[in-house]
């Protein structure tokens, strides 16, 4: 992975206790800044019904409804995130709208992926989540989610992005990450390269600014 992106020095027990910290309050306070680029990598995956797809870090879960109509009654959705806060909250949200049968969701880390469904999958979902990962587990999750999709299966990732040269806004990001590694966990990766480097081949990218983050929704394709 390239030199130049931030570490992620938290152990997983911290991030566990952080998003459960934030379960509550987390559409309040990114619900509707991130929806747009949520949305926006929800189209480029284009869940099909019957299809089969996995989402990584759900958080409360409005991809998963999202992606559980899509799918339809043929369909499944496998939810998979390191949060039983977050968990307990998208239960109930699928719940309310009727979809939880189609939904299974898993607790676990996905740097750990410990599925059975190998090359049974048609897509992978990931918003705002690849970069909570560090540095040397960015190939590991990409290389799980390959090896759980099929042949020509799809991988769309929204991510926050570094820019060369970075910006005055990643450069403030990446400045917040390292002081407050808690507040904020996440920071700019370069998505499309990770994913060109373990094995996809890239379909579609857009760029968009986040408050003048850059944020990078990409759909790949396993080769
Ligand atoms: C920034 S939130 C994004 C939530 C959701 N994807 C969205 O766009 O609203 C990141 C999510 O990833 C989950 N997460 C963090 N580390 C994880 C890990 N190692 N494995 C699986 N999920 C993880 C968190 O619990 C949280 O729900």
């Amino acid at each position: 992975m390239d030199a130049t992106i931030a570490r992620v020095n938290r152990s997983k027990e911290d991030a566990r206790t952080s998003y459960n910290r934030l379960s509550r309050w987390y559409d309040v306070i990114a619900g509707s800044t991130e929806k747009k680029y949520r949305d926006m990598g929800l189209q480029k995956l284009s869940a099909q019904p019957g299809e089969t797809i996995l989402e990584i870090g759900f958080g409360t879960g409005h991809c998963l409804a999202a992606l559980a109509q899509a799918v339809g009654p043929a369909g499944r959705v496998i939810g998979l995130d390191i949060s039983d806060g977050m968990l307990a909250v998208a239960r109930d949200r699928l719940q309310k709208t009727g979809l939880d049968g189609r939904v299974d969701l898993r607790l676990g880390d996905a740097a750990r992926l410990d599925f059975t469904e190998t090359g049974s999958l048609d897509g992978v979902f990931m918003s705002f989540t690849l970069e909570l990962f560090d540095n040397p587990e960015i190939p590991l999750v990409l290389q799980e989610c390959r090896r759980v999709l099929k042949p020509g299966g799809r991988v769309a990732v929204v991510s926050m992005t570094k820019t060369e040269p970075p910006g005055a806004a990643v450069r403030i990001y990446e400045w917040f990450h390292e002081t407050m590694p808690n507040y904020a966990d996440c920071r700019p990766i370069f998505a499309r390269r990770a994913m060109e480097q373990n094995g996809f081949a890239i379909q579609d990218v857009s760029v968009s600014s986040m408050w003048g983050l850059p944020v990078e929704i990409v759909l790949g394709k396993k080769a």
